[in-house]
């Protein structure tokens, strides 16, 4: 479906008549973010002007996550807040949006319990924000109704990235897998790929406008394509297509299931000069038996061969994983194999979180019957690990040079300037502002565990 937005101009006049801002407060992953710079983008198409400080926006948008609990215990701790600054002026709107709201039970609460909020919207409903928007600044209407989750693609949406050299393009939405622990599926809807016409045109335009980098989103990126009728084209053809535009020189991808991890993905990556030698691979468990209770499809071996073949295709591969612990019926054998993992792989980096009980997911019925404490303990021994590994993955870094997109100066220090290298690992060196947003050539001189030190070569 193509974004249209035919209320633009009727929009575009009263926002600049009461010469409108907005503030976006993002909860939750890069899928979250990606959307919150298309509401930007759709917000300063009919007028609005970015406001850095929430206190004085007239438009606070929140883009919601309900992955775990304590994510929408945050929204509901930031509503007192707001409330405060609604109650101050009557040019504040509150817009809720995001996976939260594509919860029948969250808008139930909302209208019981936070009347002040103006419009809710679920995960696919871009579409119908510029009308809500009208009615509510025109007419005064509230809109905070629940809608099925869609499994339409909205194109052409207007979109407003923070960076000016770092995008990321959304290739495929929804999930199909249905990881017993996970809610994505449930607000997010079904796998549905973008026409590859439509990301290359994207990655085209950004690449004209100066973007080096693109992250290629999807809750499970290496299923794109499954879901075409007409055509066998597959992820491992998108990357190399995005390959041959001139201009990209950083493609990185977020998240590839190990399920679908081909063979035909890691020659690609092997052969390809512009994907970056990081890959994130959740793991969630090391433990074949709870691999198989969280249907994840693959086992702890299956997961160590691709682990392998990514190494043997180019060394210089870091991986990145999340992990849950205490998902129900995890033992300390269960864990142990988690461990086995981690020390087998040395992850350069490990999202770790705590099982956290979703409502209407399979695992809901699950009894979740280890301790916190020991959750807890858990996520200290592979913290213990990771951070015993990780320095020495890094000094196999030092003495050799990488090619680093600088990003910014240091927060402390603007003769410092900051970026990161292909394996996503940040390096601070002096240099001037002149090089943001260029590549350049950085030799590491030492490493500090979760930085490492350079300087330009
Ligand atoms: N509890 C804890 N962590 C979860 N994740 C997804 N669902 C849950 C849950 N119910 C984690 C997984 C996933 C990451 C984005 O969030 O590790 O890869
Ligand atoms: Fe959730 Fe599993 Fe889908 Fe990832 S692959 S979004 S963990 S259901």
């Amino acid at each position: 479906m193509r974004f249209t937005n035919s209320y633009k101009e009727k929009l575009k006049k009263i926002v600049i008549d009461k010469n409108l801002t907005y503030y976006i407060d993002t909860m939750g992953c890069s899928m979250s973010e990606n959307d919150s710079s298309k509401y930007a983008g759709i917000l300063e198409s009919i007028g609005f002007k970015r406001e850095e400080n929430e206190e004085k926006a007239n438009l606070i948008l929140f883009n919601t996550c309900c992955i775990r609990e304590n994510a929408e215990n945050t929204l509901f701790g930031r509503f007192g807040t707001v409330k405060k600054y609604k109650m101050n002026n009557d040019n504040v709107y509150i817009v809720v949006v995001g996976c939260m709201t594509q919860q029948k039970h969250i808008i139930e609460k909302i209208k019981k319990s936070y009347r002040f909020v103006d419009i809710t919207l679920g995960t696919g409903a871009m579409n119908s924000f510029p009308s809500k928007l009208y009615d509510l600044l025109k007419e005064k209407k509230k809109n905070i109704e629940f809608v099925e989750v869609t499994n339409e693609i909205e194109e052409e949406v207007p979109i407003k990235y923070d960076s000016k050299y770092k995008a990321s393009v959304s290739i495929i939405y929804g999930c199909n897998n249905f990881c017993s622990y996970c809610i994505v599926p449930y607000v997010r809807g079904r796998e549905r790929s973008r026409r590859p016409k439509d990301i290359l045109n994207d990655v085209k335009k950004l690449a004209k406008e100066g973007y080096k980098e693109i992250m290629l989103l999807g809750q499970n990126v290496n299923s794109y394509g499954n879901d075409f009728k007409d055509t066998n084209y597959s992820f491992p053809n998108l990357l190399q297509d995005i390959e041959k535009i001139d201009g990209i020189e950083i493609i990185r991808f977020m998240s590839p299931h190990p399920k679908d991890f081909s063979d035909e993905l890691i020659d690609v990556i092997k052969s390809s000069k512009k994907i970056a030698r990081q890959i994130h691979l959740p793991l969630q468990s090391g433990s074949s038996k709870i691999l198989k209770e969280m249907n994840r499809k693959h086992t702890k071996e299956d997961y160590l061969k691709i682990v392998n073949k990514l190494k043997n295709a180019d060394e210089n591969i870091s991986i990145s994983t999340d992990i849950i612990v205490g998902f129900p019926g995890e033992t300390e054998e269960d864990f142990l194999d988690t461990l086995d993992v981690v020390k087998k792989v040395k992850f350069d980096q490990i999202y770790m979180f705590i099982y956290s009980k979703r409502v209407g997911t399979r695992a809901e019925k699950m009894e979740d019957n280890t301790p916190e404490e020991e959750k807890v303990r858990r996520l200290e021994r592979i913290k213990e690990i990771y951070e015993k590994y990780l320095p020495e993955n890094n000094k196999k870094m030092i003495g050799k040079t990488y090619k680093v997109l600088v990003e910014g100066v240091s927060k402390n220090n603007d003769k410092v300037l900051t970026g990161r290298t292909s394996q996503n690992k940040v390096v601070i060196f002096d240099g001037e502002k002149s090089n943001i947003g260029k590549i350049v050539n950085v030799e590491i001189l030492s490493e500090h565990l979760w930085y490492l030190k350079g300087k330009i070569v």
